[in-house]
């Protein structure tokens, strides 16, 4: 399995992971459940995007006109880590409410943005035996994700 493969692969997991966060936020009443919600959304993504972002240096060698798609994916990450971070500094349940749903929306359009042009620009710029080797360490290094004997 291709290392890309194994990063869509977890972005419909995440998404649904969001769709569930999402139906229960409403009932969410307190800063402290609230900042939780942020702390696993962060602690989901962080490992994910850190994939992504070794992806991207291993490919920087290849890249000089294309580079803009790798540099608005570093800049999405970013964007998304500041809004999880602000629900920790925010006060009001509303507003913290309002961050998260913002971060749940950026990450869906952030997968989508990179399953359509960063993903296959990658494809295109690493070998196969590359992207293949990159699953394996990766699947191999989540036991979560490890097949059941
Ligand atoms: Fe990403
Ligand atoms: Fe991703």
């Amino acid at each position: 399995m291709k290392i890309t493969d194994v990063l869509i692969t977890e972005h419909r997991i995440f998404l649904s992971v969001f769709d569930q966060i999402e139906h229960v936020l409403p009932s969410l009443t307190t800063p402290t459940e609230l900042r939780t919600m942020a702390a696993i959304i962060e602690g989901m993504l962080s490992g994910h995007a850190a994939a992504e972002t070794n992806l991207a240096y291993l490919a920087l060698d290849h890249v000089l006109a294309e580079k803009g798609q790798l540099e608005r994916m570093h800049e999405d990450h970013h964007e998304i880590d500041v809004r999880l971070k602000k629900v920790h500094a925010t006060n009001t349940c509303a507003e913290m409410r309002h961050l998260l749903k913002t971060a749940i929306q950026s990450s869906r359009e952030h997968f989508s943005y990179e399953e359509k042009f960063v993903f296959p620009f990658l494809e295109r710029k690493l070998q196969d035996e590359t992207l293949t080797e990159l699953g394996r360490t990766w699947l191999q290094r989540s036991p979560a994700l490890q097949p059941v004997s």
